[in-house]
């Protein structure tokens, strides 16, 4: 599949205030009007062109949302404090109480807690199944369900949701597909393959610095402008706004996505070939023995590779420690959660990252203890990074010398 988003994207440019090549940052919260008759109208929604207060919208937000929503091909976006702060709040926007959600049950953690923990409180509820599998997801339906929710490469198994398919029956029960696209921005499309509203947590590869934690809604100016609504609207109105510094930052950085995005897929097949070969237990998209290899091939855009997240089963949690310790030692990546950095990041999401999906629940869904979940670096040399990694193999006893 060729992406015309991508395109849409190269071609952006913003005109600074003062014709620089970066927008100047609005350093404000509050804007002033004059004439107080615009004021009104902007409560209601009605002033174009204008800015009210900063928790509303403000200039620095405005332009990084319309290079996100460039980026997925969507009418528009809305951005967020973090991750969580666009996943609550496109949750809260759709769904009243009795509501029903049916949910990937690969998903990251904090969503996975949210759904099960928190909305509950509200009375919406949800079923977590298989998402591989059309029927069981059709089969949770109930006439109370308002959103299939997903991630497009789950979290932390990597399996490939199969969005064209989960779109068909989203709109055949009149539901809104809602995908997490945050492991896969440009290889992967959601919205060009028909859902709905598309989120990431810009925290990851799209800032691509680990410096700062930042989110996204890209989705219909319809449901942007109902999200931002004064009277009614969850981003609004729960108040996970992004600073304006921040979100000019993150919108340089997100100018060297593509290259980064090749970069970490190509250092990520590189080594799950090479582990594959040798013996080892490895999960990636992009090994032909994934069981959705193909699909992947079929919904993604080809030349940004099979992504930058790898898994390695290490067998038992104190090997999979073992291993982790030994590669940070050696220079070879950061013992640490989240993904997208230059360098390596590794952690086993058994005890970390999904730590909120109870054991026996992590089991079912074949999440061992012994997993280590990789988000591959930008590593220059990686025959060089193989190759220190297969001595820490050798070392902990997960490879023959
Ligand atoms: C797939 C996915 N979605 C959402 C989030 C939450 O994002 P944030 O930490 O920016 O709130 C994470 C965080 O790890 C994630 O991995």
């Amino acid at each position: 599949m060729k992406n015309k988003a991508t395109k849409k994207l190269q071609d952006l440019q913003h005109f600074g205030e003062f014709g620089g090549v970066n927008p100047s940052i609005s350093d404000s919260s509050t804007y002033t009007f004059m004439a107080a008759k615009t004021m009104m109208d902007s409560f209601e929604g009605h002033a174009e062109g204008c800015y009210l207060y900063s928790r509303h919208s403000s200039p620095s937000n405005l332009y990084l949302g319309e290079a996100l929503a460039a980026l997925e091909g969507t009418e528009t976006a809305n951005v967020a404090a973090s991750g969580m702060g666009a996943i609550t709040a496109t949750i809260l926007q759709i769904c009243s109480a009795n509501d029903h959600i049916v949910c990937s049950r690969t998903v990251y953690g904090g969503t996975y807690a949210f759904l099960k923990n928190f909305a509950p409180k509200f009375n919406i509820h949800t079923s977590f199944v298989d998402i591989t599998s059309m029927e069981k997801i059709e089969a949770a339906i109930t006439k109370n369900t308002k959103i299939i929710f997903c991630e497009s490469i789950s979290n932390p198994l990597l399996e490939v949701a199969n969005i064209p398919a989960l779109a068909k029956l989203a709109k055949k029960y009149n539901l809104i597909l809602v995908v997490d696209n945050t492991f896969s921005p440009l290889s992967i499309s959601p919205k060009l393959l028909g859902a709905d509203v598309v989120i990431h947590s810009l925290t990851k590869f799209i800032n691509g610095t680990s410096d700062t934690v930042a989110g996204v809604i890209c989705g219909t100016q319809e449901f942007i402008n109902s999200l931002r609504d004064v009277h009614i609207g969850a981003s609004m109105l729960l108040g996970s706004v992004m600073d304006s510094l921040r979100s000019a930052s993150v919108l340089k950085n997100m100018r060297t996505l593509p290259i980064r995005m090749k970069k970490h897929s190509e250092n990520a097949l590189y080594l799950a070939q090479k582990l594959k070969a040798d013996g080892l237990k490895i999960i990636y998209p992009g090994l032909k023995k994934h069981p959705q290899h193909e699909l992947f091939k079929e919904i993604s855009n080809p030349e940004y590779g099979f992504g930058g997240m790898m898994a390695l089963n290490a067998g038992t949690l104190a090997k999979a420690d073992e291993l982790m310790e030994l590669m940070q030692q050696k220079g070879l990546g950061y013992l640490a959660v989240s993904l997208g950095f230059y360098k390596t990041l590794f952690n086993a999401p058994g005890t970390g990252t999904s730590s909120e999906i109870p054991e026996d629940e992590q089991k079912q869904m074949g999440l061992s203890e012994g997993l280590i979940r990789f988000s591959i670096g930008l590593d220059n040399d990686i025959a060089h990074t193989y190759n220190e990694m297969k001595k820490c193999l050798i070392n902990v006893g997960l490879l023959k010398a």
